[in-house]
């Protein structure tokens, strides 16, 4: 099976072509490298041993689809390219629209003319905004609360219609996994590629792992007196190695017949949530190092509690989390500690 990754050269990208070489997959990867670098491809070839095609280019250029289509025979799509900072998409609606879900259109209408059927596209457990109470199933109510999250509510709603539509055409063609990512963290076990964001980080073990190596002074915990255990928030936190291997489930799935049309929604998270003050306490434990903190107001927008029931996906694609809370930190570490400035050595 030959594998289409779009924005493979990113943090979740590149762990999934990890995943998917080892399950004996080929893939093609494509990435216009705006929030990454190709230096974490090198990196993917260098742990797999298998070297595989990369184009650099846009899932919005239609003709850029239209090349690699004609060059490569796909057999599946994993959607990751798209921007996903919540304060940025405040500040830049459009450009988050045209990537996230122009970019998504055109993927949509290049893989249709080319009649590749199977997608798998990167949603988030942020269209559940704030949950009535937790753990969420993927029968929650979905909304958003700023242009990153609407996105994704979109292009769920898109790809529900696309199905919708097959309903009425003699041959069904879309086969359609969505998969909500709660809060992924870690890196590949063998330090050698992880999480690289640009300028200040915005998520929280980024920031800490800097804050570990000195690069930052200390962590501002955001709200104190939320209605938690510490009165920090708290998220169900699952290790990117996991999720890398729930896409290659998914896509197992939809690739067996008996799953061969349709559009499925599945959770990928652990089912634990765990609070700022704890991922301080653990990372802490993992490196060795203090990471001093101070408690700040709560940032906008944040929600108090958030975490998966990924019992569906246990079920439904025989994938459950396996990597804990240490492994999560350690792997972090091992990452952060030999690549200070991550990619750019
Ligand atoms: N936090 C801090 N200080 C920081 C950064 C974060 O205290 O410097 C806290 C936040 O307030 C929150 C927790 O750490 O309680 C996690 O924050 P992140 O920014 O790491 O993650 P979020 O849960 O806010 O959002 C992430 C992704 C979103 C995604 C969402 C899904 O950034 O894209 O998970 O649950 F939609």
């Amino acid at each position: 099976m030959a594998v289409l990754v779009t924005g493979g050269a990113g943090y979740i990208g590149s762990h999934a072509c990890v995943a998917l070489i080892q399950s004996g997959h080929n893939i093609v990867v494509l990435d216009n490298l705006s929030n990454s670098c190709r230096a974490s491809l090198e990196q993917v070839s260098e742990i797999t041993g298998v070297k595989f095609p990369v184009v650099i280019d846009d899932v919005n250029d239609r003709a850029a689809l239209d090349r690699l289509f004609t060059a490569y025979q796909i057999d599946a799509v994993m959607h990751f390219a798209g921007m996903k900072a919540v304060g940025e998409s405040c500040e830049l609606p459009l450009t988050y629209y045209r990537n996230n879900v122009a970019g998504t259109l055109t993927l949509c209408e290049a893989m249709k003319d080319y009649g590749v059927r199977t997608l798998i596209f990167s949603s988030s457990a942020t269209v559940y905004g704030e949950p009535l109470s937790n753990p969420i199933t993927e029968d929650f109510p979905v909304h958003a609360t700023n242009p990153y999250g609407q996105s994704k509510v979109m292009v769920e709603q898109v790809l529900h219609d696309l199905v919708q539509a097959d309903a009425l055409a003699a041959v069904p063609f879309w086969n359609i996994a969505i998969l909500r990512y709660f809060n992924p963290v870690g890196a590949h076990a063998s330090g050698k590629i992880g999480e690289d964001p640009l300028g200040i980080p915005n998520n929280l073990l980024p920031f800490i792992s800097l804050v570990a190596v000195g690069k930052l002074k200390e962590l501002s915990v955001f709200g104190g007196s939320y209605p938690t255990p510490d009165g920090t928030g708290v998220r169900d936190y699952i290790h990117v190695m996991d999720l890398a291997e729930g896409h290659v489930k998914a896509l197992d799935k939809l690739t067996d017949e008996k799953t061969s049309s349709g559009c499925h929604t599945w959770n990928l998270g652990t089912g634990n949530g765990y609070s700022v003050l704890e991922m301080v306490s653990a990372f802490e434990a993992a490196s060795g190092r203090p990471i001093p903190y101070k408690i700040v107001d709560c940032r906008p927008g944040d929600i108090a509690e958030c975490w998966a029931d990924p019992s569906k996906a246990e079920s439904e694609l025989g994938w459950k989390a396996t990597r804990g809370l240490m492994e999560m930190m350690e792997d972090t570490w091992r990452w952060q500690s030999q690549n200070p400035n991550g990619f750019s050595k």
